[in-house]
């Protein structure tokens, strides 16, 4: 298989972790380059169910070689627990999975500080998943950060540390909150830096090998488009560059060994924390979480719901430089009467068919929908293409067609087998 980027198209929870684990069969290498544990990507083998969080979901797949490059932000602690979670249901991860001696780690006056951040913003709340992420990745922007390269050598690491809290204790006391322990955190991050020290390599030389040696690479990107750091709902977004480009930064693979780019998709769109969303819809919400669907992977959070948005992932089709599309969670739709797309914005007396840079405009826009007959009849079972019912094929070329690149993959289904390669 081709070097492929794997991107969410909307605001993340695409479906991606489902994805990811099919396309893994053609793959050698799988990456993560951005982001933190505060992605959840869901993959169900049979009856059971995995969410992983830091750990690329190749590693369910046999002797696939899973990497967590330069980009993301590692909590070493909570990588700890996802390793012995994995290994107490019996998937081995030493000598699979190889960590970026140069990814910055999360502390926790970083979680502190997010929760902090968030109660003192009140209303004007971004709805972050508390684990740390703006504040580790405005560390290493400061250059004030801590590396998996510190963290696995212990002096290195007590000296950095101290000086690090003595700074962050005075903001958390500012904050009126309790300043932390050395010795309790040392203690903490000590341990987890003994377990995680023979994975931590430099990915960079790593991958960059595994290309000369015509490996097949394959990008799995966390959050979504709309929560990207530069072209996502500002300041309702993450602090990754969660688009195409985030995969080359996050991993030192250049950009021209990249041979594709997937973007995944729900047939519908949803959102878990606060900023716009235009096509936001009570009565699809109402309908998904009825059935027990669209709760976050991470918090539990009930997600919002809306109809499909085609000014919003054509737009990412444009920045992700999308050449494949796989929609998800087509078997949502299966018993809604009339479907409706949202296939432009009416905002301030002006028709747009891109998404304005302004999340206060954006919130005022109008959506202007296409309507579409449902097709009321389960998808689950679909196979292939021919299976699918004419109605649903109609809606996926609309799809398709709108958002300006072709079909590869339609899922219906969590399941691994629930999955329509298109062509
Ligand atoms: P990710 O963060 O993009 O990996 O997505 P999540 O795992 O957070 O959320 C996607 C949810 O949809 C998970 O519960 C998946 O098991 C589920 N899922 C993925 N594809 C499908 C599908 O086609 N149909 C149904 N019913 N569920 C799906
Ligand atoms: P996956 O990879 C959906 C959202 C949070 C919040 C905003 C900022 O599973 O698709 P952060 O904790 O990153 O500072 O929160 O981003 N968010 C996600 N929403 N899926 C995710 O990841 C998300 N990761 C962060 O809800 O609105
Ligand atoms: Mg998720």
């Amino acid at each position: 298989m081709a070097n492929t980027i794997l991107v969410g198209a909307q605001w993340g929870d695409e479906g991606k972790g489902k994805i990811i684990d099919v396309l893994t069969e053609q793959a050698d290498v799988v990456v993560r380059s951005q982001g933190g544990n505060n992605a959840g990507h869901t993959v169900l083998i049979g009856a059971q169910k995995y969410i992983l969080h830091l750990i690329p979901s190749g590693i369910l797949r046999g002797k696939k070689q899973c990497v967590i490059g330069n980009g993301v932000v590692v909590d070493p602690v909570g990588l700890v627990r996802e390793i012995e979670g994995l290994e107490a249901l019996g998937v081995p991860v030493d000598g699979k999975l190889f960590i970026s001696d140069a990814a910055h780690v999360v502390l926790p006056y970083h979680r502190l500080l997010d929760e902090q951040r968030e109660v003192r913003k009140g209303r004007n709340k971004i709805g972050t998943t508390k684990r740390g992420i703006g504040p580790t990745y405005a560390d290493k922007a400061s250059r004030t950060g801590i590396r998996m390269l510190d963290l696995i050598d212990p002096e290195r690491f007590a000296e950095v540390l101290r000086l690090r809290l003595r700074e962050n204790n005075a903001v958390l006391k500012a904050f009126g909150a309790k300043p932390l322990s050395f010795a309790k955190v040392e203690a903490e991050y000590r341990a987890a830096g003994e377990r995680l020290r023979p994975l931590v390599t430099n990915t960079v030389v790593m991958l960059n090998r595994a290309i000369r040696r015509r490996k097949s690479l394959l990008f799995e990107g966390a959050q979504g488009t709309f929560l990207d750091l530069d072209h996502g709902t500002y300041p309702f977004v993450t602090s990754s560059n969660t688009t195409a480009g985030g995969a080359c930064t996050g991993s030192g693979v250049p950009p021209h060994r990249m041979d594709r780019v997937v973007g995944v998709m729900k047939a519908y769109t949803t959102r878990v924390g606060e900023g716009p969303f235009p096509t936001e819809n009570q009565e699809i919400s109402d309908l998904l979480h009825g059935m027990g669907r669209e709760f976050g992977a991470t918090t539990g959070r009930a997600r919002r719901c809306g109809w499909f948005d085609t000014v919003l992932t054509r737009h990412a089709a444009m920045v992700n430089g999308i050449d494949q599309l796989a929609v998800t969670n087509l078997d949502g739709l299966d018993t809604v009467e009339r479907i409706r797309v949202c296939v432009a914005y009416r905002c301030g007396g002006k028709k747009l068919d891109y998404v304005p840079t302004d999340g206060r405009l954006l919130e005022t826009c109008e959506p202007v929908y296409r309507e579409f007959p449902g097709w009321r009849a389960s998808t689950a079972d679909a196979r292939s293409w021919k299976d699918l019912p004419a109605r649903a094929r109609q809606y996926l070329e609309a799809v398709s067609s709108l958002v300006g690149a072709p079909l590869m993959i339609v899922s219906v289904g969590p399941a691994r087998d629930q999955t329509i390669f298109v062509k």
